[in-house]
């Protein structure tokens, strides 16, 4: 029986993370959960999965979840709570599902206590790779990849020796505006930005597929987790989202891993890893899957991607200042304040301003973040966007 937490509980992956256990009963036992401020589905999740401790973000929530749940289970608030629930006792494995760099700190409390992280939660790497990286390296965590791409990467590399890696290929769809101009995209609105064509996920990072900045979150990411230099990261477009990703050997050849774009299917690759178990869901049908396509990014109609690779190759708090008006640029569009294509201009105004700091302990780069987050947010009020 593996004990896991799963943080983000109430979200895209933290849902998706509950329906792999239950399709394996008698296997996991889940542990503890955590939330931001969806009372209502953590208190259904506690009652369901009984798990020995619940986290909420908001304070208020977790004295009405308490209410509610009358002592069946510990109850607790605010961003401790997400940290206690990372450390909660026995725990095997911490699936860190949390949206944006509120995550970090319980990623960074689960790999300093030596414990294997499924990671979804990217701007954890983004933010804190480096710090996090090297600390797994000194308490023995795992960290594994459930990012759809950093996943089929994880795959195609069991077995390989990183001297024959020569590069990685994420593979991105494109999202919802992959043939606009950009007069077009000038005008894009919320509601259109969040129909993704292929995956189903929280609207964070639905807008970031549409911007290409997720594509540039995840090779800072993928930077991390396979310890590649960025220049041997590469991107490339394929609409189908049916190849999640490639590895290309120094003999020329390349290992992609292929299959239907159900997050499921990497959550349970982490939730066994290294065994692999029968899958419930419907196999894929390469058939119908039909011809497979790749294009190459455009960096004048998508500029987030370049400017990740900007923070990249920059290095130190770079990375944390970009995500960090990233997120604050895109809650800005979600809410109608701002326009699609003010998102690359805030993040190049905030790499710019912000990304010059150090990244050498956890402090350093949650200052970055706040520095950069509330410089956004004055740019945002200002109106002094491209
Ligand atoms: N969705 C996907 O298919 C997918 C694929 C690859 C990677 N990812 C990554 O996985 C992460 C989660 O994405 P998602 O799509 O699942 O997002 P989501 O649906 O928006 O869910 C976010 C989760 O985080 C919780 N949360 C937000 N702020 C919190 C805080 N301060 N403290 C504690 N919990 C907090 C939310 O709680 P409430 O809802 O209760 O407020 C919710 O459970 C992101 O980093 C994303 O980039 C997602």
């Amino acid at each position: 029986m593996r004990r896991i937490a799963v943080l983000g509980s109430t979200g895209s992956i933290g849902t998706s993370t509950l329906r792999v256990v239950e399709a394996f009963p008698g296997r996991f036992r889940v542990a503890a959960i955590a939330g931001g401020t969806n009372v209502d589905l953590l208190e259904e999740q506690a009652r369901r999965f009984r798990p020995e401790r619940v986290a909420v973000a908001d304070p208020a929530g977790a004295a009405e979840l308490r209410r509610r749940l009358r002592g069946a289970c510990a109850v607790e608030g605010g961003p401790d709570a997400l940290v206690a629930a990372a450390l909660h006792e026995g725990v095997d494995l911490v699936v860190c599902a949390v949206v944006g760099a509120a995550g970090l700190c319980s990623t960074w409390a689960a790999v300093d206590a030596g414990r294997d992280v499924a990671l979804a939660n990217k701007e954890s790497l983004v933010v804190g790779g480096a710090l996090l990286t090297a600390r797994a390296g000194e308490t023995g965590a795992r960290i594994l990849p459930v990012d759809s791409e950093h996943n089929a990467l994880h795959q195609c590399l069991r077995g390989e020796r990183a001297e024959e890696v020569r590069r990685l290929w994420l593979t991105a769809s494109g999202g919802p505006f992959r043939s606009l101009s950009l007069e077009a995209l000038s005008r894009v609105t919320p509601e259109e930005a969040l129909r993704h064509p292929t995956w189903r996920m929280g609207p964070k990072i639905t807008i970031d597929s549409a911007t290409l900045m997720n594509k540039g979150l995840e090779v800072i990411e993928a930077r991390w987790l396979f310890s590649l230099p960025p220049e041997r990261i590469r991107v490339v477009i394929h609409p189908g989202s049916v190849v999640h990703s490639m590895v290309e050997m120094v003999d020329g050849s390349f290992k992609a891993q292929l299959g239907i774009a159900d997050m499921r299917h990497p959550i349970q690759y982490a939730l066994t890893w290294p065994e692999r178990w029968e899958s419930p869901l419907p196999p894929f049908d390469p058939v119908a899957a039909g011809p497979i396509a790749f294009e190459a990014p455009d960096p004048e109609r998508f500029p987030c991607l370049d400017l990740a690779y900007r923070a990249l190759e920059k290095g130190g708090a770079a990375p944390a200042a970009l995500n960090a008006a990233n997120e604050v640029a895109v809650g800005a569009f979600l809410a109608g304040k701002a326009r699609f294509l003010e998102i690359p201009a805030l993040v190049r105004d905030a790499l710019d301003r912000f990304g010059d700091g150090p990244a050498a302990t956890i402090e350093d780069v949650l200052s970055a973040d706040a520095r950069a987050r509330d410089g956004a947010a004055k740019a945002l009020r200002l109106g002094a966007r491209a």
